[in-house]
């Protein structure tokens, strides 16, 4: 697998890794088995939250399952770890004040059993907290050395500009990494999103990134699995030529439909007005091995072309 030098510093794997079931309907031994083989095959990036998974479980299990790992394995230093505060946890404490990130990065790192995170997110926006708040209470864990870049998720871009020329303005700690849904599949952009901010990347989104330098990183990016089993599809997504196209590429290609998607993904800053994505998924492990088949693909343009015209 090959690593990205992202403009921020961190050099990471071109696919992430989505620890959020880890500890509750991901069982410890399915999880280390996953994280040992991503490991194995050249993966580092690995994504958290403090509240994951909170709706299966109490919202430690994730990060406490992966602290556990890390220690285990003796590998914090081969990992750019990912974690995010903001979202609530059993519906109370969502938000971005500065004494909710102060409590949650100490409970994070407590958790993780490390004493700094990589990759730290604002995992929503939080419109009723000053934005000045939020970015000095970010800046400070970086000026302590609890945290090292700052990403966001679940914002819109305008928030996302606005935050960064405060941060200019005042010599605070910038975002420079924004998580939010992209696949290859087309948005229903008239189905609303399951909850504020989290809607699907769309062009104008894609322009921002690519003319500020800052990477992607595409959540739930193979859409539950839907490339394989169409039944699947969550309701936001079209499936229509595009679904049709990508499964008969893939097989063309000798490839599952949801490595293919990787490879898509991970090309597309190849086309002009693309930023740099990192594809963030979840798997098994025989999902994972067969899912990293796409990143040995050698798209040519006229790929690239193909996938793009429908
Ligand atoms: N920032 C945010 O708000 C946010 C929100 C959600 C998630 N995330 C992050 O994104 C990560 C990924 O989310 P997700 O799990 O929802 O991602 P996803 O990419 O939509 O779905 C992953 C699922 O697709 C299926 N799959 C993957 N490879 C497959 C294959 N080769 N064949 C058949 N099925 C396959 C598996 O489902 P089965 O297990 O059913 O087989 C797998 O669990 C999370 O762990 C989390 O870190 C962030």
């Amino acid at each position: 697998m090959k690593k990205v030098l992202l403009p921020n510093g961190l050099n990471v794997s071109e696919i992430a890794l989505g620890a959020m079931n880890f500890g509750t309907t991901t069982s410890k031994e399915e999880a280390y088995e996953v994280l040992d083989l991503y490991l194995d095959l050249g993966g580092n990036f690995i994504d958290t939250s403090n509240n994951y998974a909170h709706w299966a479980g109490t919202g430690d299990e994730s990060e406490t399952l992966l602290g556990q790992w890390l220690t285990d394995r003796g590998c914090r230093d081969r990992v750019v770890l990912a974690t995010k505060v903001g979202f609530d946890r059993h519906g109370t404490g969502a938000g971005l004040q500065k004494k909710q990130i102060e409590y949650w990065i100490d409970e994070s790192l407590r958790k993780l059993k490390t004493d700094y995170i990589d990759l730290y997110y604002a995992h929503t926006d939080d419109p009723d907290t000053p934005m000045e708040e939020t970015m000095e209470a970010f800046h400070r864990l970086v000026e302590k050395g609890k945290v090292r870049t700052l990403g966001c998720s679940n914002f819109d871009t305008w928030r996302v500009a606005e935050a960064n020329l405060l941060a200019d303005k005042q010599g605070l700690t910038p975002y420079t990494v924004m998580q939010q849904r992209l696949s290859y599949l087309s948005p229903k952009f008239d189905v609303p999103p399951k909850y504020c901010y989290n809607e699907v990347v769309n062009r104008e989104r894609l322009r921002f990134l690519q003319d500020k330098n800052m990477p992607l990183v595409s959540y739930a990016c193979l859409c539950k699995g839907a490339y394989e089993d169409p039944s699947l599809l969550p309701e936001e997504y079209e499936g229509g030529k595009r679904l049709t196209l990508i499964r008969t590429m893939a097989q063309e290609k000798g490839v599952n439909p949801s490595a293919l998607v990787l490879a898509w993904l991970v090309n597309l800053h190849r086309c002009a007005g693309y930023p740099r994505v990192i594809p963030l998924f979840s798997a098994t492990p025989q999902q994972l091995l067969q899912n990293v088949r796409g990143l040995e693909l050698a798209l040519s343009q006229e790929d690239l072309d193909r996938m793009m015209e429908v």
